[in-house]
């Protein structure tokens, strides 16, 4: 069957590329060096193939170079070898980066903003704040604050950045439906900001099963073209694949869909130079031998794909401990903070 769909692409591409590509080579002026390749750039793409890929989500070079062929086919529904093409084309086009020096990795680092949670204990423990370009893991046991912590940095993201926020839009993917805009508004009066405009700048939506939750994520990318996209919140993580894919038999295609679901939320997160908060339950293990016998779900996929991993304890009084689990560059400590009326606090 592929084949027999690889020869019926290979045949319209022939025919509708064949005249843009002569006419380019007589109008373009090429080597441009500030212009970005466009996939109209690609060999054998025409623009019935451009506007395929468009629709599936691929419009960044990058985007395609790091695809499979079969992936490639499967998400733009072009053969397989018309795609392998794409790819081999887009690999040359991209600015896949390579190596970096470390004074230009010490750059992108610069552009990294760091989001405050309201709680100077919290944002201590984060160095300062929840970082963009990266994917933050807050797991714990039900009524633990996941949610709560979702909803104060989906307020604190609006607020301008030299007020500790992003300065963007908030994207909030909500798989639970406990998504509550009345809490939104009691944490914005209580930041001292006006609630219907930090409603109007967190976009919501319900996503009915795994499927749907990764198709929201494409639909946040196209529009991160035209949106400034600074926080995107999948809250939670893993509770429908964690339904879905029940057995043993299924949890190599559950964890080979969270991985590709991670894969795309980090892109995200450093195209648009965004925080990703992802929440997680926690599973118990009670044949635990030692340690904690609380473990989060999806295990080192999740673990793995994370920047940083806080997570979340019920304490005396109300009070949650925060533990920073996993950082590239923090030391591992904990933070007590409160879940109050008008949001998280010391
Ligand atoms: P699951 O999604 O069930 O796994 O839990 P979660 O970790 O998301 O818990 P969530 O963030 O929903 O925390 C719920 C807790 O937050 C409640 O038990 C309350 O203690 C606290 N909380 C929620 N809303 C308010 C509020 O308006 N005022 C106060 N003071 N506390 C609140
Ligand atoms: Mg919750």
């Amino acid at each position: 069957m592929a084949a027999k769909k690889d020869n019926e692409i290979d045949e319209e591409e022939l025919k509708v590329d064949d005249v843009p590509l002569d006419e380019e080579e007589d109008t373009v002026v090429v080597e441009v060096p500030e212009d970005e390749p466009t996939l109209d750039d690609l060999p054998g793409v025409g623009p019935a193939t451009a506007e395929k890929l468009r629709e599936a989500g691929f419009d960044d070079m990058l985007a395609i170079a790091v695809m499979s062929p079969s992936a490639l086919a499967d998400a733009a529904e072009l053969g397989e070898a018309v795609s392998a093409k794409i790819i081999a084309g887009a690999k040359k086009l991209a600015n896949i980066g390579g190596f970096l020096s470390g004074n230009a990795l010490l750059e992108k680092r610069s552009e990294v903003l760091k989001l405050t949670t309201c709680s100077v204990a919290l944002d201590e423990l984060f160095g300062g704040g929840f970082e963009t370009q990266a994917i933050c893991e807050v797991y714990g046991e039900f009524g633990s604050g996941k949610t709560q912590i979702g909803h104060q940095l989906a307020v604190n993201a609006t607020m301008p950045i030299s007020e500790g926020g992003l300065g963007g839009e908030v994207f909030y993917i909500d798989t639970e439906d406990t998504f509550r805009p009345e809490r939104i508004s009691q944490m914005a009066r209580g930041n001292g900001l006006d609630p219907e405009m930090v409603l109007e700048r967190i976009h919501v939506a319900r996503a009915y099963n795994s499927a749907h939750q990764m198709l929201l994520v494409d639909e946040i990318k196209r529009m991160a073209k035209n949106i400034e996209v600074k926080m995107v919140i999948v809250d939670s993580l893993t509770s429908h694949f964690r339904a879905e894919f029940l057995g043993r038999g299924k949890l190599a295609e559950r964890q080979q869909k969270l991985n590709k679901h991670l894969k795309e939320l980090k892109q995200l997160a450093d195209v648009s130079n965004a925080l990703v908060l992802v929440t997680n339950q926690v599973h118990s293990k009670p044949d635990a031998m030692w340690g904690d016998p609380t473990k989060p779900i999806g295990g080192h996929i999740v673990g793995h794909a994370s920047t940083f991993r806080l997570y979340l304890r019920k304490s005396k009084g109300g009070r949650r401990i925060g533990r920073l689990v996993d950082s590239p560059n923090l030391p591992e400590g904990e933070a007590v903070f409160m879940v109050t009326g008008e949001g998280i606090r010391d």
